[in-house]
């Protein structure tokens, strides 16, 4: 890992947190926004009021590139993960890569359930600040790890996490930046912390493009994008490899969603403009 990323908080954190921000209609984060500087903030309102305006939702969901359209679908069908697993029993939740995930201080459903956030310590800082002034519903602890180099029981040593009990991990938007191997030994490690009951909840990206000339322009550009900004796309997979990788790890009965289900199951139409290839994976640890 470079050292920038110990002293430089993630800008991929704070473009989704802004994405969450302006949201789609009434799916959006009214805590993303602190993620935010500032003076940004009275922008993300004047989205959101234009969004509203006839021909507005479009015209802002074009001008951010689909962003906040897949950002707050995303968001939903992670939400609807963790209430799902809060009804199954499971009351701890670990965050993996967590960023400015604001669900232990926004969710009904973990009030009083333990929520583990893990992320590297420059972008834990900035999120700690972000929040320092709200009561959160869950009880919150905070570790700093580098999921390609840190051990996370070691890193989960000092928090009330238990082995003992099912867990439920949220990893969001993380493995595009970790390689392949990072990957595979992330989320096997996550199924050996796994007590049985244990649920997994994880995103990951599509190769960009589709393939073809144009698809390899367009894969090209975001690559570079990502990149020159620090935070280098390291994987994809496709559907049938990342249901190979995680039942490999240890996990069992993966399903793989996108965008147009995560709409479907709140009634909302699919997304026109795509903003990323990205998809959610949910396993189980019998
Ligand atoms: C796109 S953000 C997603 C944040 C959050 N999960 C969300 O969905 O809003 C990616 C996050 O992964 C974290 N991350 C990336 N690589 C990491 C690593 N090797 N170890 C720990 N965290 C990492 C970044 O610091 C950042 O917070």
């Amino acid at each position: 890992m470079t050292s920038h990323h110990r002293t430089r908080a993630s800008w991929t954190a704070r473009a989704v947190a802004l994405g969450r921000a302006v949201g789609r209609g009434d799916l959006h984060d009214g805590l993303a926004e602190r993620a935010l500087p500032r003076l940004a903030r009275p922008a993300v309102r004047g989205l959101r009021a234009a969004a509203t305006l006839p021909g507005g939702r479009a015209a802002v969901a074009v001008g951010l590139g689909g962003l906040n359209v897949h950002a707050a679908l995303r968001m939903t069908a992670v939400d609807a993960e963790v209430e799902r697993a809060v009804l199954a029993g499971i009351r701890q939740v670990v965050v993996v890569g967590a960023g400015y995930d604001s669900r232990a201080w926004r969710l009904e459903a973990l009030r009083g359930a333990s929520v583990v956030e893990v992320d590297r310590p420059a972008t834990q800082r900035r999120k700690r600040a972000a929040m320092a002034d709200l009561t959160p519903l869950a009880d919150v602890q905070f570790v700093a790890a580098d999921l390609a180099e840190d051990s996370l029981l070691l890193a989960l040593a000092p928090t009330s996490w238990d082995r003992q009990r099912p867990t439920l991990w949220v990893w969001e938007a993380v493995v595009p930046y970790l390689d392949d191997s990072a990957v595979r030994s992330t989320a096997t490690g996550l199924a050996e912390l796994s007590a049985p009951g244990s649920r997994l909840v994880t995103t990951f990206a599509h190769p960009i493009g589709g393939g073809g000339l144009a698809g390899a322009f367009v894969e090209g550009g975001a690559r570079l994008v990502f990149e020159a900004l620090g935070e280098p796309l390291r994987s994809s997979y496709d559907d049938w490899d990342i249901t190979a990788l995680v039942t490999e790890a240890g996990f069992e009965d993966p399903v793989v969603t996108g965008a147009s289900e995560w709409a479907r199951a709140v009634g909302q139409d699919a997304p026109r403009l795509v903003f990323a290839a990205e998809r959610l994976v949910t396993a189980a640890r019998r």
